[in-house]
């Protein structure tokens, strides 16, 4: 590492302030935490699209485009997990840098990793949103099978089951998608974005 030389350009390229100008928005990471089939990605997709509705453009991140893509070579052991999470939040960075609303969706199972989260996108441009849907719920929906086959003993150091999951303590704001109705769950984190 120490030999890597890399040619500063930044005074050169147009600024995030700039950018957030043209756009007229304010780039924000909304970092959604929670159990596999607690609600995460359902919750951001109806926040994605009241904001795009409002003029606001967004970028959702999720297992579709970050697992099955940059992030392929990455399994659910504690280290995969953690690489798995700096990249999405180096890779989250670019786009709140560039005046984008980002929707990350991401189980982010510790406190530690969500943390590293917070450190390298910075703290004020990151609200932490608990999607507290309770266990017995995204095991009841199951809506990919695999806590039925992490009860089987298929699938291993499944979040839950077999490996843990930490309640944030003091998030921006908790739901619990099986107390709350979608339009709701919507207008609390979009109320949290423009208060
Ligand atoms: S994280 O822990 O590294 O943040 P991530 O959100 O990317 O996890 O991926 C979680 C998704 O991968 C789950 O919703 C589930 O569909 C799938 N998955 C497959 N194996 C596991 C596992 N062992 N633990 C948790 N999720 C798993």
């Amino acid at each position: 590492m120490a030999d890597k030389i890399i040619y500063p350009i930044f005074d050169k390229m147009m600024s995030r302030q700039d950018k957030e100008s043209l756009l007229g928005q304010r780039g924000t990471m909304i970092w959604m935490t929670g159990l596999s089939g607690s609600g995460k990605s359902t919750v951001a997709i109806g926040v994605e699209r009241e904001l795009h509705r409002r003029g606001i453009l967004c970028r959702i991140l999720d297992g579709d485009n970050i697992r099955a893509g940059i992030n392929s070579n990455l399994g659910f052991s504690p280290e995969d997990r953690r690489e798995n999470i700096r990249r999405i939040a180096e890779i989250g960075k670019l786009f709140v840098d560039t005046g984008i609303v980002t929707i990350a969706c991401f189980v982010s199972p510790t406190r530690e990793l969500r943390e590293m989260a917070r450190d390298i996108i910075g703290a004020e441009d990151f609200r932490e949103v608990y999607i507290a849907t309770p266990l017995e719920e995204c095991e009841r929906r199951d809506v990919k099978g695999l806590y039925a086959r992490a009860r089987r003993g298929e699938v291993k150091d499944f979040t839950g089951i077999s490996a843990p999951f930490e309640a944030p303590e003091h998030p921006d704001l908790c739901l619990d998608t099986s107390r709350m109705t979608l339009r709701e769950e919507v207008e609390a984190v979009v109320k949290l974005l423009l208060p």
